[in-house]
């Protein structure tokens, strides 16, 4: 059985389509706060599972960067409960992580070779996780996700929902082009966890749709695929200045993963496309 943390999220919301043959238990706020130890052993310790998915996270950037507390309490200390909790069952572990641990020029493109420079608060806490899984576990997969795409209608609250949003009422809109990083299909995600976890190949690795690129980029693309009349103007991302700064360069490869000729995933703009129809279908949970 596996039991998965922060499931009322985004990427959670792919779980339970992928996982159709697994029997699953998921959770969320506020039965399973990952922040309070006690509780997640008491949990952990009612049903035994063979793998801990720990989705749950504090996701938003801007919000770490003014409550530093809040983002380690959650992405790391978090981490070390579910972590302690595995290892009193001898349960294998599967943490989230992210490229925002590079701090990487325009254009570069990591590998899981490359050392991380964490530059906001919330990707030193979500660092901090994978070295804490790391120190404690030996059966651990971690993957480093880019910029998620997922959750429909319901739950996209990310760039690709809200060009959506704007495009209902704009003709034209300015989209940052001067910051590159890997889009991540929340769906081929879940779908690629579950394949490398059976593999027993423990171990951290990149896991992003192929094919690194701007928020530019992504926003050319949206407009191409549902045949929108909206102009895209690029600018600086000095246009918007955010309280966490943010690498010039996020992007990953799944290099380890080519490596082992296990690499699951597809082009970031077939991810996008699929993403769209499930959007326009309604399909999206
Ligand atoms: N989204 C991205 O762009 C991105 C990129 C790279 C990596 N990741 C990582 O991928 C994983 C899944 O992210 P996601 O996109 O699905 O994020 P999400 O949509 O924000 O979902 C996270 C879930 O965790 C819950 N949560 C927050 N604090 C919790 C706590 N103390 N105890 C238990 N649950 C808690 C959230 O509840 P509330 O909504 O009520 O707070 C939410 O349901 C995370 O580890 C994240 O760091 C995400």
């Amino acid at each position: 059985m596996i039991l998965v943390t922060g499931a009322l999220g985004m990427v959670g919301s792919y779980v339970k389509e992928t996982f159709n043959d697994e029997e699953i238990v998921l959770t969320d706020l506020p039965e399973m706060d990952v922040c309070q130890k006690e509780l997640v052993f008491r949990l952990v310790h009612k049903y035994k599972p063979k793998l801990i998915l720990h989705l749950a996270a504090e996701t938003d950037v801007d919000k770490c960067e003014g409550d530093p507390d809040h983002a380690f309490r959650t992405n790391t200390m978090g981490v070390q409960n579910i972590a302690l909790a595995c290892q009193s069952i001898g349960a294998e572990m599967v943490y989230i992580s992210t490229g925002g641990v590079f701090n990487g020029k325009l254009g570069q493109i990591h590998t899981e070779f490359d050392l991380p420079n964490p530059l906001n608060v919330y990707s030193k806490a979500k660092y901090e996780g994978e070295r804490i899984v790391m120190g404690l576990l030996n059966k651990y997969y971690i993957f480093r996700a880019g910029w998620m795409i997922g959750g429909g209608a319901q739950k996209d609250k990310k760039f690709v929902g809200k060009i959506l949003e704007l495009c209902k009422t704009r003709k034209e809109l300015e989209i940052v082009n001067d910051k590159f990083g890997s889009p991540t299909f929340a769906k081929d995600f879940v779908r690629g966890i579950k394949k490398i976890i059976k593999t027993g190949d423990y171990g951290l690795y990149h896991l992003v749709n192929s094919g690194a690129c701007t928020r530019y980029d992504i926003a050319l693309e949206i407009i191409k695929l549902l045949k929108l009349k909206v102009k895209i103007n690029p600018v600086s991302s000095d246009r918007f200045p955010l309280p966490a700064p943010r690498a010039e360069s996020e992007a990953m490869r799944n290099y380890k993963l080519d490596l082992l000729g296990i690499n699951p995933m597809p082009g970031w703009k077939e991810g996008l496309a699929e993403y769209l129809e499930d959007w326009d279908r309604k399909l999206c949970l």
